[in-house]
């Protein structure tokens, strides 16, 4: 572990306000430190762990960095950053993709930052030692089993979606999915010969009725946060999982009567996302159909570069990482995107530190970056100014110290 520490001024703190957060999200007493003291009292730095990884990893990570220590310092917010290694990264130097040292940092940190992992050095190594193996077992070592993932389309970007612009204009959905249960890891599962001899392949889609509570609350707490609008997506018509699930739902939403809860056939959803994605404000769903629901209004944005997601758990530190892979054809060329890494750094401060007024800083300079036309080449159009990852990163930490407008929720 490398250990780089960015201390920050906490003056001028303690003017600002808190909104509630979701139950599940970690919030703990010292890290509010900067906003409850007065300016005279030392505040604690924020933990956070920054798990670089492979291909455009690197790059990324290190704009994301800067503009947050910019955007924290300008809101009175410090950072102490501690490099780890994950994937192909940790495979070269530890042997394994995700190292004993760095599940450690992990627990002991507030918040973890991950780029990406993976490349085609790794693409034939032992299965159980890929460099995707490593998420996993993160994932599992801090029990984040709820993925929070917005597909917000940004105005200038509305063009770049596949469908007309007049549909995805204003679209800012909250897709919360359920991570670590479900049919992906339902027992019992497998392969087996039939009666008549012929190999089946089976799996087990199961929730517990705890399962399903604490992943509904983590969705009507957002909701409330939000629009206050909640669609509860299943398949109720045909699985006694979905039966269940809609049931322990529906009782769940009696302790939220100001959220509007609805339930949807995931067909009917899938299509629905399609039709009139702004009719969706939160919706809350299963491991696997959330799974295909949140591509799918990913793709909405049009752009997988901007995408960021979060994924947490109801005690520890969450996990904050772009929707994009490690784009290996691109890395070290300057040519990667790294604004759903700094909207992935946003979420953290808003999910994960409790710190909104960071991250509106970080979403309103990227708006504002935007405006001016600058675009990397995944995002480039007619008219526009083409940078590259640096350049864009550059420009984006010098608006950060900007007046806080509209920011990208
Ligand atoms: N969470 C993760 O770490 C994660 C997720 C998906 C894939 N992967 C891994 O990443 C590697 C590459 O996978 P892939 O090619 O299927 O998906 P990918 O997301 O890395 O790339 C898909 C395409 O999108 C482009 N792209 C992705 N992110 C970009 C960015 N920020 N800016 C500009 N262009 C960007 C890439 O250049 C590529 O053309 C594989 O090893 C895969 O296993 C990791």
């Amino acid at each position: 572990m490398r250990c780089s520490v960015f201390r920050r001024s906490c003056a001028g703190a303690g003017t600002q306000t808190q909104p509630r957060l979701p139950r599940a999200v970690p919030t703990r007493d010292g890290r509010r430190c900067a906003r409850a003291a007065p300016r005279s009292t030392a505040c604690r730095a924020h933990k956070i762990v920054v798990l670089p990884g492979d291909g455009i990893g690197p790059e990324i990570a290190d704009v994301a960095l800067r503009v947050l220590t910019s955007a924290g310092r300008a809101e009175g917010e410090e950072f102490a950053f501690e490099e780890g290694l994950i994937g192909g990264a940790a495979l070269d130097g530890a042997g394994v993709p995700c190292p004993e040292a760095t599940l450690e940092a992990c627990r002991r940190s507030d918040a973890v930052l991950l780029p990406a992992v993976g490349g085609y050095k790794w693409d034939n190594v032992d299965p159980v030692l890929r460099p995707e193996r490593g998420l996993l077992t993160l994932r599992a070592g801090l029990e984040v089993f709820a993925n929070l993932r917005p597909a917000v389309v940004l105005p200038q970007l509305a063009g770049a979606s596949s469908l007309k612009s007049e549909i995805v204009t204003g679209v800012d959905i909250m897709i919360v999915r359920e991570l670590v249960g479900g049919i992906y890891f339902g027992e019992p599962r497998g392969f087996r010969t039939n009666e008549n001899g012929e190999k089946v392949g089976y799996n087990t889609m199961i929730y517990s009725e705890k399962e399903v509570e604490r992943i509904a609350r983590v969705g009507f707490d957002m909701a409330r946060k939000r629009n206050k609008r909640l669609c509860s997506v299943g398949k109720s018509n045909v699985l006694e999982v979905s039966m269940l699930w809609m049931e322990v739902v529906s009782r769940i939403g009696e302790e939220y009567a100001d959220v509007e809860l609805t339930h949807m056939y995931i067909d009917n959803a899938a299509m629905q996302l399609l039709r009139n994605p702004k009719s969706f404000d939160t919706i809350l769903t299963g491991n696997i159909f959330g799974d295909i629901l949140s591509d799918e209004a990913a793709m909405i944005t049009g752009s997988l570069g901007v995408l960021p997601s979060a994924s947490i758990s109801n005690t520890g530190p969450g996990i904050f990482e772009p929707v994009h892979g490690s784009a290996p054809d691109i890395a070290g060329q300057d040519l990667a995107n790294p604004i759903a890494m700094v909207l992935s750094a946003a979420m953290m401060c808003r999910y994960g530190l409790n710190i909104p007024k960071v991250a509106e800083r970080m979403e309103n300079a990227i708006a504002l970056v935007l405006d001016q036309g600058y675009r990397t080449g995944d995002i480039m159009s007619d008219g526009m100014t083409q940078v590259g990852c640096k350049q864009l990163g550059d420009l984006i930490q010098e608006q950060v110290e900007a007046p806080v407008g509209v920011g990208v929720r």
